[in-house]
Protein backbone atom coordinates (compact mmCIF):
# COMPACT_ATOMS: atom_id res chain seq x y z
CA UNK A 1 0.00 0.00 0.00
CA UNK A 2 1.67 3.47 -1.01
CA UNK A 3 1.99 5.99 1.28
CA UNK A 4 -0.91 7.94 0.78
CA UNK A 5 -3.10 5.18 1.21
CA UNK A 6 -1.85 4.56 4.67
CA UNK A 7 -2.57 8.25 5.23
CA UNK A 8 -5.65 7.66 4.70
CA UNK A 9 -6.32 4.58 6.27
CA UNK A 10 -4.87 6.04 9.59
CA UNK A 11 -7.42 9.12 9.50
CA UNK A 12 -10.75 6.42 8.67
CA UNK A 13 -9.47 4.81 12.01
CA UNK A 14 -9.38 7.79 13.97
CA UNK A 15 -13.43 8.38 12.81
CA UNK A 16 -13.04 12.29 12.57
CA UNK A 17 -10.60 12.40 15.74
CA UNK A 18 -7.61 14.72 14.61
CA UNK A 19 -4.16 13.11 13.95
CA UNK A 20 -0.60 15.19 14.36
CA UNK A 21 1.33 15.69 11.71
CA UNK A 22 3.97 14.98 13.80
CA UNK A 23 2.18 11.30 14.41
CA UNK A 24 1.69 10.46 11.17
CA UNK A 25 5.57 11.66 10.36
CA UNK A 26 6.64 9.65 12.93
CA UNK A 27 4.96 6.27 12.09
CA UNK A 28 5.01 6.02 8.86
CA UNK A 29 8.85 7.66 8.81
CA UNK A 30 8.48 10.65 6.39
CA UNK A 31 8.72 14.31 6.89
CA UNK A 32 6.36 16.31 8.24
CA UNK A 33 6.08 18.05 4.77
CA UNK A 34 5.87 15.06 2.92
CA UNK A 35 2.37 14.00 4.98
CA UNK A 36 1.34 17.47 3.77
CA UNK A 37 1.93 17.03 0.60
CA UNK A 38 -0.10 13.32 0.94
CA UNK A 39 -2.80 15.05 2.57
CA UNK A 40 -3.30 17.72 -0.45
CA UNK A 41 -3.33 15.09 -2.92
CA UNK A 42 -6.27 13.22 -0.48
CA UNK A 43 -7.94 16.71 -0.61
CA UNK A 44 -7.37 16.83 -4.21
CA UNK A 45 -9.36 13.29 -4.68
CA UNK A 46 -12.20 14.89 -2.43
CA UNK A 47 -11.34 13.85 0.87
CA UNK A 48 -12.25 17.11 3.34
CA UNK A 49 -9.42 16.76 6.21
CA UNK A 50 -9.55 19.65 8.24
CA UNK A 51 -6.36 20.37 9.25
CA UNK A 52 -5.53 22.45 12.92
CA UNK A 53 -2.35 23.79 13.95
CA UNK A 54 -2.50 22.33 17.15
CA UNK A 55 -4.05 19.26 16.91
CA UNK A 56 -3.08 17.89 13.25
CA UNK A 57 -5.54 16.46 10.41
CA UNK A 58 -8.66 14.85 11.00
CA UNK A 59 -11.17 13.29 7.77
CA UNK A 60 -14.44 15.07 7.67
CA UNK A 61 -15.86 12.96 4.56
CA UNK A 62 -15.04 10.31 2.40
CA UNK A 63 -15.72 10.74 -1.14
CA UNK A 64 -17.52 7.92 -2.48
CA UNK A 65 -14.36 6.18 -3.68
CA UNK A 66 -12.96 2.71 -3.82
CA UNK A 67 -9.38 3.65 -2.64
CA UNK A 68 -7.53 0.90 -1.06
CA UNK A 69 -7.38 2.96 2.19
CA UNK A 70 -10.92 3.19 2.72
CA UNK A 71 -11.45 -0.39 2.19
CA UNK A 72 -8.58 -1.82 3.99
CA UNK A 73 -9.90 0.62 6.92
CA UNK A 74 -12.13 -1.85 9.00
CA UNK A 75 -11.65 -4.74 6.72
CA UNK A 76 -11.97 -8.06 8.62
CA UNK A 77 -9.87 -10.67 6.48
CA UNK A 78 -6.42 -12.33 6.82
CA UNK A 79 -5.75 -12.95 2.99
CA UNK A 80 -8.40 -11.66 0.86
CA UNK A 81 -7.74 -7.62 -0.10
CA UNK A 82 -4.75 -7.11 2.33
CA UNK A 83 -3.28 -6.29 -0.86
CA UNK A 84 -5.05 -3.73 -3.23
CA UNK A 85 -4.41 -2.20 -6.69
CA UNK A 86 -6.81 0.59 -6.99
CA UNK A 87 -7.25 2.60 -10.52
CA UNK A 88 -9.81 5.33 -11.64
CA UNK A 89 -9.95 3.69 -14.87
CA UNK A 90 -8.67 1.01 -16.44
CA UNK A 91 -9.61 -1.51 -19.60
CA UNK A 92 -10.17 -4.56 -17.30
CA UNK A 93 -9.38 -5.57 -14.03
CA UNK A 94 -9.22 -8.78 -15.06
CA UNK A 95 -6.73 -8.33 -17.96
CA UNK A 96 -4.39 -6.24 -14.89
CA UNK A 97 -5.15 -9.21 -12.56
CA UNK A 98 -4.00 -12.30 -14.93
CA UNK A 99 -0.58 -9.97 -15.51
CA UNK A 100 0.24 -9.08 -12.13
CA UNK A 101 -0.51 -12.72 -10.66
CA UNK A 102 2.55 -14.03 -10.80
CA UNK A 103 4.67 -11.29 -8.61
CA UNK A 104 1.49 -10.60 -5.57
CA UNK A 105 0.45 -12.65 -2.64
CA UNK A 106 -2.50 -14.40 -2.93
CA UNK A 107 -5.87 -12.75 -1.94
CA UNK A 108 -4.80 -9.61 -4.32
CA UNK A 109 -7.24 -7.27 -5.47
CA UNK A 110 -7.74 -5.29 -8.31
CA UNK A 111 -10.78 -2.45 -8.32
CA UNK A 112 -11.40 0.38 -10.43
CA UNK A 113 -14.15 2.65 -10.44
CA UNK A 114 -14.58 2.04 -13.89
CA UNK A 115 -13.50 0.24 -17.38
CA UNK A 116 -13.10 0.79 -20.64
CA UNK A 117 -12.81 -3.04 -21.75
CA UNK A 118 -14.29 -5.39 -19.09
CA UNK A 119 -14.57 -9.01 -20.33
CA UNK A 120 -17.85 -10.94 -19.80
CA UNK A 121 -18.34 -14.72 -19.89
CA UNK A 122 -18.36 -16.38 -23.28
CA UNK A 123 -16.31 -13.56 -25.07
CA UNK A 124 -18.92 -10.87 -24.64
CA UNK A 125 -18.09 -6.80 -23.35
CA UNK A 126 -19.29 -5.87 -19.92
CA UNK A 127 -20.08 -2.37 -19.53
CA UNK A 128 -18.28 -0.98 -16.73
CA UNK A 129 -19.48 2.69 -15.52
CA UNK A 130 -18.29 4.65 -12.79
CA UNK A 131 -20.67 3.89 -9.55
CA UNK A 132 -20.58 -0.23 -10.09
CA UNK A 133 -18.07 -2.52 -8.10
CA UNK A 134 -15.25 -3.43 -10.75
CA UNK A 135 -12.66 -6.11 -8.93
CA UNK A 136 -10.49 -9.47 -9.63
CA UNK A 137 -9.37 -11.56 -6.82
CA UNK A 138 -6.23 -13.64 -7.42
CA UNK A 139 -6.02 -16.61 -5.73
CA UNK A 140 -3.59 -19.65 -5.89
CA UNK A 141 -4.97 -22.51 -4.43
CA UNK A 142 -2.94 -25.80 -4.67
CA UNK A 143 -5.87 -27.86 -6.73
CA UNK A 144 -6.05 -29.35 -10.18
CA UNK A 145 -7.84 -27.31 -12.67
CA UNK A 146 -11.07 -29.61 -13.06
CA UNK A 147 -11.75 -28.15 -9.47
CA UNK A 148 -11.69 -24.22 -10.89
CA UNK A 149 -15.29 -24.63 -11.47
CA UNK A 150 -15.67 -24.44 -7.20
CA UNK A 151 -13.99 -21.46 -7.08
CA UNK A 152 -16.76 -19.83 -9.40
CA UNK A 153 -19.48 -21.34 -7.46
CA UNK A 154 -18.07 -20.09 -3.90
CA UNK A 155 -17.73 -16.38 -5.37
CA UNK A 156 -21.16 -16.22 -6.68
CA UNK A 157 -22.36 -17.83 -2.94
CA UNK A 158 -20.16 -14.90 -1.47
CA UNK A 159 -22.07 -12.01 -3.78
CA UNK A 160 -24.92 -12.92 -3.12
CA UNK A 161 -25.19 -13.15 0.68
CA UNK A 162 -23.38 -9.84 0.53
CA UNK A 163 -26.24 -8.47 -0.96
CA UNK A 164 -28.32 -10.25 1.21
CA UNK A 165 -26.99 -8.32 3.80
CA UNK A 166 -27.48 -4.80 2.71
CA UNK A 167 -31.40 -6.27 1.95
CA UNK A 168 -32.60 -7.54 -1.30
CA UNK A 169 -32.90 -11.47 -1.88
CA UNK A 170 -30.50 -12.22 -3.95
CA UNK A 171 -30.43 -15.80 -6.22
CA UNK A 172 -27.84 -17.54 -7.99
CA UNK A 173 -28.77 -18.56 -11.66
CA UNK A 174 -26.13 -21.29 -12.60
CA UNK A 175 -23.36 -20.97 -12.60
CA UNK A 176 -23.34 -17.60 -11.24
CA UNK A 177 -25.16 -14.96 -12.49
CA UNK A 178 -26.52 -13.15 -9.50
CA UNK A 179 -30.36 -11.85 -9.56
CA UNK A 180 -32.60 -10.02 -7.90
CA UNK A 181 -36.22 -10.48 -8.61
CA UNK A 182 -34.70 -12.30 -11.73
CA UNK A 183 -33.06 -9.75 -13.19
CA UNK A 184 -29.06 -9.96 -13.47
CA UNK A 185 -27.29 -7.29 -11.15
CA UNK A 186 -23.57 -9.51 -11.12
CA UNK A 187 -21.71 -11.43 -13.73
CA UNK A 188 -18.40 -13.30 -12.37
CA UNK A 189 -15.45 -14.45 -14.90
CA UNK A 190 -12.52 -16.84 -13.52
CA UNK A 191 -9.93 -17.42 -15.49
CA UNK A 192 -7.10 -19.87 -14.83
CA UNK A 193 -3.28 -20.29 -15.53
CA UNK A 194 -2.87 -23.89 -14.65
CA UNK A 195 -0.42 -26.94 -15.96
CA UNK A 196 -2.13 -29.95 -16.64
CA UNK A 197 -2.70 -30.70 -13.05
CA UNK A 198 -2.14 -28.08 -11.03
CA UNK A 199 -3.66 -24.20 -10.89
CA UNK A 200 -1.02 -21.31 -11.27
CA UNK A 201 -3.40 -19.19 -10.54
CA UNK A 202 -6.84 -17.97 -11.08
CA UNK A 203 -8.40 -15.05 -11.40
CA UNK A 204 -11.86 -14.62 -10.26
CA UNK A 205 -13.75 -11.18 -11.78
CA UNK A 206 -16.95 -10.11 -9.88
CA UNK A 207 -18.90 -7.02 -11.54
CA UNK A 208 -21.70 -5.70 -9.51
CA UNK A 209 -23.80 -2.95 -10.89
CA UNK A 210 -23.87 -1.16 -7.45
CA UNK A 211 -24.96 2.52 -8.06
CA UNK A 212 -25.33 2.39 -11.63
CA UNK A 213 -28.25 3.99 -13.50
CA UNK A 214 -30.35 0.98 -15.37
CA UNK A 215 -31.48 3.85 -17.87
CA UNK A 216 -28.00 4.17 -18.78
CA UNK A 217 -27.90 0.35 -19.75
CA UNK A 218 -28.21 -0.59 -23.87
CA UNK A 219 -31.79 -1.16 -24.87
CA UNK A 220 -30.81 -4.56 -24.89
CA UNK A 221 -29.40 -5.54 -21.44
CA UNK A 222 -32.50 -3.00 -19.78
CA UNK A 223 -35.11 -5.72 -19.43
CA UNK A 224 -32.84 -8.41 -17.62
CA UNK A 225 -30.38 -6.23 -15.69
CA UNK A 226 -30.89 -4.60 -12.34
CA UNK A 227 -28.71 -2.40 -10.23
CA UNK A 228 -28.45 -2.57 -6.42
CA UNK A 229 -29.51 1.39 -6.24
CA UNK A 230 -32.52 0.13 -8.70
CA UNK A 231 -33.89 -2.50 -6.29
CA UNK A 232 -32.99 -0.61 -2.89
CA UNK A 233 -33.81 2.52 -3.95
CA UNK A 234 -31.43 4.55 -3.03
CA UNK A 235 -27.44 4.67 -3.48
CA UNK A 236 -25.30 1.97 -1.09
CA UNK A 237 -21.62 2.77 0.52
CA UNK A 238 -19.74 0.59 -2.01
CA UNK A 239 -16.84 0.85 0.50
CA UNK A 240 -18.58 -0.97 2.89
CA UNK A 241 -20.09 -3.35 0.70
CA UNK A 242 -16.75 -4.08 -0.88
CA UNK A 243 -15.44 -4.62 2.29
CA UNK A 244 -18.40 -6.96 3.04
CA UNK A 245 -18.01 -8.92 -0.12
CA UNK A 246 -14.32 -9.62 0.43
CA UNK A 247 -15.29 -10.82 3.82
CA UNK A 248 -17.99 -13.57 2.82
CA UNK A 249 -15.22 -14.30 0.17
CA UNK A 250 -12.51 -15.06 2.05
CA UNK A 251 -15.02 -17.20 5.08
CA UNK A 252 -15.97 -19.50 2.13
CA UNK A 253 -12.43 -19.74 0.66
CA UNK A 254 -10.85 -20.73 3.60
CA UNK A 255 -14.03 -23.40 3.80
CA UNK A 256 -13.52 -24.77 0.26
CA UNK A 257 -9.47 -24.72 0.89
CA UNK A 258 -9.91 -26.89 4.22
CA UNK A 259 -11.95 -29.28 1.59
CA UNK A 260 -15.01 -28.51 3.15
CA UNK A 261 -17.22 -27.58 -0.56
CA UNK A 262 -20.36 -29.45 0.81
CA UNK A 263 -21.71 -26.45 3.20
CA UNK A 264 -20.70 -23.97 0.18
CA UNK A 265 -23.20 -26.17 -2.28
CA UNK A 266 -25.12 -26.07 0.25
CA UNK A 267 -25.35 -21.91 0.60
CA UNK A 268 -25.81 -22.56 -3.94
CA UNK A 269 -28.77 -24.72 -3.55
CA UNK A 270 -30.58 -22.43 -1.11
CA UNK A 271 -29.96 -19.55 -3.02
CA UNK A 272 -30.38 -21.07 -6.82
CA UNK A 273 -32.79 -19.74 -8.96
CA UNK A 274 -32.33 -22.10 -11.48
CA UNK A 275 -33.19 -25.54 -9.81
CA UNK A 276 -36.71 -26.69 -10.81
CA UNK A 277 -36.65 -24.39 -13.49
CA UNK A 278 -37.07 -25.18 -17.08
CA UNK A 279 -34.01 -23.89 -19.10
CA UNK A 280 -32.27 -23.87 -22.09
CA UNK A 281 -28.53 -24.34 -21.76
CA UNK A 282 -25.97 -23.77 -25.03
CA UNK A 283 -22.60 -25.35 -25.04
CA UNK A 284 -19.89 -24.87 -27.70
CA UNK A 285 -21.37 -27.70 -29.08
CA UNK A 286 -25.40 -28.25 -29.09
CA UNK A 287 -28.44 -26.78 -27.36
CA UNK A 288 -30.51 -28.64 -24.75
CA UNK A 289 -33.35 -28.20 -22.84
CA UNK A 290 -35.05 -29.64 -19.84
CA UNK A 291 -35.97 -28.93 -16.33
CA UNK A 292 -32.87 -27.75 -13.81
CA UNK A 293 -32.97 -30.38 -11.30
CA UNK A 294 -30.13 -29.65 -9.37
CA UNK A 295 -26.28 -29.59 -9.34
CA UNK A 296 -23.85 -32.04 -8.15
CA UNK A 297 -20.76 -31.97 -6.30
CA UNK A 298 -18.93 -30.01 -8.71
CA UNK A 299 -20.84 -27.53 -9.68
CA UNK A 300 -22.34 -29.43 -12.63
CA UNK A 301 -25.79 -28.52 -13.67
CA UNK A 302 -28.11 -31.66 -13.59
CA UNK A 303 -31.03 -31.49 -16.22
CA UNK A 304 -34.06 -34.05 -17.11
CA UNK A 305 -34.83 -33.58 -20.79
CA UNK A 306 -38.41 -34.11 -22.28
CA UNK A 307 -37.23 -37.43 -23.04
CA UNK A 308 -36.70 -38.40 -19.31
CA UNK A 309 -32.41 -38.89 -19.70
CA UNK A 310 -30.71 -37.04 -17.25
CA UNK A 311 -27.72 -34.81 -18.43
CA UNK A 312 -24.85 -33.59 -16.74
CA UNK A 313 -23.92 -29.64 -18.16
CA UNK A 314 -20.40 -28.56 -16.72
CA UNK A 315 -20.01 -25.35 -18.71
CA UNK A 316 -22.18 -23.27 -21.03
CA UNK A 317 -24.90 -20.63 -21.17
CA UNK A 318 -28.22 -20.92 -19.37
CA UNK A 319 -31.25 -19.33 -20.43
CA UNK A 320 -34.30 -19.53 -17.68
CA UNK A 321 -37.66 -20.49 -19.66
CA UNK A 322 -41.65 -19.71 -19.26
CA UNK A 323 -42.90 -22.56 -18.77
CA UNK A 324 -46.06 -23.07 -21.18
C1 LIG B 1 -20.43 -12.23 -17.14
O1 LIG B 1 -20.37 -12.22 -18.38
O2 LIG B 1 -21.50 -12.42 -16.56
C2 LIG B 1 -19.18 -12.01 -16.33
C3 LIG B 1 -18.86 -10.57 -16.16
C4 LIG B 1 -17.63 -10.30 -15.30
C5 LIG B 1 -17.31 -8.83 -15.20
C6 LIG B 1 -16.21 -8.54 -14.23
S1 LIG B 1 -16.06 -6.81 -13.87
C7 LIG B 1 -14.54 -7.11 -13.06
C8 LIG B 1 -13.79 -8.13 -13.87
N1 LIG B 1 -13.04 -7.47 -14.94
C9 LIG B 1 -13.50 -7.82 -16.14
O3 LIG B 1 -13.05 -7.38 -17.21
N2 LIG B 1 -14.52 -8.67 -16.02
C10 LIG B 1 -14.82 -8.98 -14.64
Amino acid sequence: MNIKDKILEKLIKNKGKPISGERLANELSISRTAIWKHIRALREEGYVIDSSTNLGYSLMTLPDMLTPGGIKAGLKTSVIGKEIEYFKEIESTNVIACEIAGSVAEGTVVIAESQTGGRGRLGRKWISPEGGVWLSIILKPKIQPSYAPRITILAGVSVAKAIRSFGPEAMIKWPNDVLINGKKVCGILTEIEAEIDMIDHCVVGIGIDANVDTESFPEEFRDSSTSLKKELGHEINRVGFVQKLLEEFEVLYLKFQEGDFTAILEDWRSMSATIGEWVKITTQTRTIYGEAIGVDNEGALILETDEGKLEKIVAGNCEHLRRT
